[in-house]
């Protein structure tokens, strides 16, 4: 279901830079709960959904280096905020993404966290259901909202307030039962619903005149804090879900595009290098882009020439995936520069580009593929595991810690490959069909 209405797309940003939010909802305090609810452990990711300025999923990254955590946010500004703040963080990757369509592959992560998002939603099943399809089965939501724990029509009335000041979107302030009764019917088990109260001293002249003509006072406690000032009480709820269902990890049906796979041309180096630059975005390399782009500089050089395989993946006029092997023996190659672009991860073009470059490596006499990808990258690991990669030793890549991989291949993968049309033949470029099966993210080195 699509919930990005208008007033959602048009929401004003009255959150990342405010430090007065920060100072009264994202407390010491505030963060050592979250984290203590997560209970994150080595090796497991967590994605935080309308992540804000990324306090929580920053805290998170730093708490747990070996966690991969992904937050998003359907702002454009708060990811910049969170992106800026994250930086050298090698676990944390920021996006726009919103609550109803997360660019994750099913069942993929182990704990969400979907904290002061919900009363910006006008359709909270969307959310959950996306919350629930990402979580793997046995995950762990923490979610926490603004919620309506006073009589039923006052939920409105302080929607309408909040209109005063910010007219760009309506709040609801679902009641505790009702969000649980939507967990529940998307698939989690949830936990008693936890509420308490909070402050919100933000109100001016006219809206507590607004909630007086509204006969809200007493519920919301309006009271005066200063000349101009007053404050009222909030709710929170907190509920802390889990993911009882065993759902189907096929990728959803969604219209997967058809990429076309080319060999290398020159005239694409530019575009090349910006899916790298992009897929290594918050790595601290511990190198120079000139050093670490050298083989990307001289692609027919090191892995053309020398009798090796690159190509490139488009979707329309636009470089998508690249990846290639470069030939260090007779029989053996590495496996090198897996990109797909960020928002197509998980939707089954990296694992095209992969079985077609097995295809090729198989075909020119390779039997064996080695790899290097970075050991924070859990999903990216899970990728490879899952296509028969084994795990083979550790090392870096610069400053960056790496995980070895290594795969016999076998005729079998370049029959499977061939099978599904993945096909292409270089110049001229040919569309080597739709797949489905699930992608991975781009790995390091
Ligand atoms: C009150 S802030 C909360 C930020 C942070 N999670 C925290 O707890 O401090 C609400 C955030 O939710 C984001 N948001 C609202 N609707 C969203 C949606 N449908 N999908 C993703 N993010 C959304 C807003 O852009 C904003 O950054």
């Amino acid at each position: 279901m699509n919930n990005s209405s208008s007033s959602e797309v048009a929401l004003r940003d009255g959150w990342t830079h405010d430090l007065d939010y920060r100072r009264c909802y994202q407390t010491e305090d505030d963060l050592q709960t979250i984290l203590r609810l997560l209970a994150l452990t080595p090796g497991c990711s967590l994605v935080d959904v309308g992540c804000g300025n990324g306090a929580f999923a920053i805290a998170a990254a730093n708490n747990c280096p070996d966690c991969q955590v992904w937050a998003f946010d359907a702002l454009d500004s708060a990811i910049a905020e969170c992106q800026a703040k994250a930086a050298g963080l090698e676990n944390l990757r920021a996006a726009k993404g919103w609550a109803h369509a997360l660019p994750l592959a099913t069942a993929s992560v182990d704990r969400a966290l979907f904290r002061s998002v919900l009363h910006h939603l006008a359709q909270p099943e969307a959310a959950y259901a996306e919350l629930g399809r990402v979580l793997k089965p046995g995950g762990r939501l923490v979610l926490q909202a603004p919620c309506n724990n006073w009589g039923a029509a006052l939920g409105r009335v302080l929607s309408e307030m909040m209109l005063l000041a910010d007219n760009s979107h309506r709040r609801f302030y679902y009641r505790p039962a009702e969000i649980a009764d939507g967990l529940q019917r998307a698939g989690f088990s949830c936990s008693e619903p936890e509420c308490w109260p909070y402050e919100f001293p933000f109100i001016e002249d006219h809206e507590a005149a607004f909630l007086q003509q509204h006969g809200a006072e007493k519920e919301l406690r309006l009271r005066p804090l200063q000349p101009g000032k007053w404050g009222i009480e909030g709710c929170w709820v907190r509920i802390i879900a889990g993911n009882a269902i065993q759902r189907d990890c096929r990728p959803r049906e969604r219209p997967v595009v058809g990429m076309r796979l080319i060999r290398y041309q020159p005239e694409f180096q530019e575009p090349m290098l910006a899916l790298h630059r992009s897929a290594i975005e918050g790595f601290v390399l511990g190198m120079t882009h000139e050093q670490d782009e050298a083989d990307l500089v001289a692609v027919e050089d090191v892995y053309l020439r020398g009798h090796g395989e690159f190509l490139l993946g488009f979707i329309g006029e636009r470089l998508v995936a690249m990846g290639g092997f470069k030939r260090l023996s007779g029989g053996l190659a590495e496996l090198r520069r897996m990109r797909i672009a960020r928002e197509l991860q998980g939707q089954g073009y990296g694992t095209l580009l992969l079985r077609e470059l097995e295809r090729r490596a198989f075909q020119s006499g390779i039997r064996t593929l080695c790899l290097d990808t970075a050991r924070r990258r859990p999903l990216t690991l899970e990728f490879y595991r899952k296509h028969g990669y084994q795990q083979a030793g550790r090392s870096f890549y610069g400053a960056v810690e790496t995980v070895q991989f290594k795969k016999a291949l076998e005729e079998q993968i370049c029959l499977d490959a061939a099978n599904q049309g993945a096909a292409a033949n270089g110049v001229p470029a040919k569309r080597i069909g739709d797949s489905s099966g699930s992608g991975g993210p781009p790995s390091v080195g």
